[in-house]
């Protein structure tokens, strides 16, 4: 649905240069929410304001629906622009307007005939759960209620794609949650496919089939959730399942092993302990509900170094389980580094 190709965009100004996208290429399939993860300065906004056009990228290709994005002009250029809604982190309202009339207003600016306004106003605030608010102006709605004006302005050229840059960024945990549920709601009941960014490993858990990692203007890491969280070394999993840098004991071997649904019924511990009469010690882990599988991550002290213990580790990979051995050969460089480091 969304496709970017050597995606780059450099930025001059007083002399200094920065290439805030670097060669970006994602594709975004249709009916799925991709999320964008990095921390601040890592290029994400500008990514998505290339994707809109409201930055010209220096190279690269942007299409949607198969339809070349830069190639356009005019009319064109606008007609496409309205398939594209976007909401963003400070909600954006005028303040002199009420909810319904800052959608009016958006209406207007597309185009839309004063006759069909108001009905349309009325169907766009019922989508967002808003209908009540209708007349409250934004000082008078809580952050959650703009966000949700945010959200009907942006739907109101019927989109198929909606960006979301930070959309929940500046509001509390359970208003987070709720606008997240809101726009997976509306994803499956109006066909959107959601290109969002963030910094918050919360919004890719609720919500996200795909994701990526961006830093300096580059992605480093891409896919389905589910594919990177079993991926050693993925950086995504260590954000989603936060464990200390290991502090591997002399004569020891410290694992993380990841399970999901079908390998998470598997006693594997004691398995492992039994089979090979060891005391197998469990140094921390979580479980967690992501895209509707259940994945795990477990990290376990079996005695001895990592090659006393290839036979169990060797037992572990073919259950299915995902391992990764700390302190030996083979592991990531950038495996010590823990996950408040890779993101906030
Ligand atoms: N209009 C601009 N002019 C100059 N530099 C910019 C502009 N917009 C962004 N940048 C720079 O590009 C880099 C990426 O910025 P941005 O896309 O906003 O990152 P993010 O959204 O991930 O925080 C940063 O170094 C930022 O300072
Ligand atoms: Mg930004």
């Amino acid at each position: 649905m969304i496709q970017i190709e050597k995606l780059r965009k450099t930025y001059r100004s007083r002399g200094r240069e920065v290439t805030a996208v670097d060669g970006v290429d994602l594709q975004v399939r249709e009916g799925e929410v991709f999320g964008v993860l990095g921390r601040s300065g890592a290029g994400k906004s500008t990514l998505l304001r290339c994707v809109n056009l409201l930055e010209r990228p220096d190279s690269g290709r942007v299409s949607i629906d198969g339809q070349d994005l830069l190639s356009l002009k005019g009319g064109a250029l606008r007609r496409a622009r309205q398939g594209i809604g976007m909401i963003h982190q400070h909600f954006g309202l005028l303040s002199s307007r009420t909810a319904a009339g800052n959608i009016a207003f958006q209406l207007e600016v597309m185009g839309v005939p004063r006759a069909e306004r108001a009905a349309r106003v009325d169907e766009l605030l019922e989508l967002v759960g808003l209908a009540e608010q209708a007349k409250a102006y934004p000082a008078q709605l809580s952050g959650g209620q703009k966000q949700r004006v945010g959200i009907a302005r942006a739907l109101a050229g019927r989109p198929k794609v909606l960006l979301s840059d930070e959309a929940t960024s500046a509001l509390d945990p359970e208003t987070t949650a709720s606008i997240l549920e809101l726009l997976r709601d509306l994803k499956l009941r109006l066909g959107l496919t959601v290109l969002l960014i963030t910094h918050e490993m919360d919004v890719v858990k609720r919500i996200c089939d795909s994701a990526a990692i961006m830093r300096d203007g580059r992605l480093v890491e891409s896919g389905p959730v589910r594919d990177l969280l079993l991926r050693p070394g993925s950086e995504l999993a260590r954000g989603l399942f936060p464990l200390p840098a290991p502090n591997v004991r002399p004569g020891t071997t410290v694992v993380d092993v990841t399970f999901e649904d079908d390998s998470a019924d598997q006693p594997f511990v004691s398995t492992i302990a039994r089979t090979y009469s060891i005391d197998v010690n469990i140094l921390g882990g979580a479980v967690e509900e992501i895209g509707g599988s259940r994945i795990g991550r477990l990290r376990i002290e079996l005695p001895g170094d990592p090659d006393i213990n290839a036979a169990q580790l060797a037992h572990l990979r073919e259950s299915g389980l995902t391992v990764e051995v700390h302190g030996a050969a083979g592991v990531v460089a950038a495996e010590a580094r823990t996950e408040t480091e890779v993101l906030s």
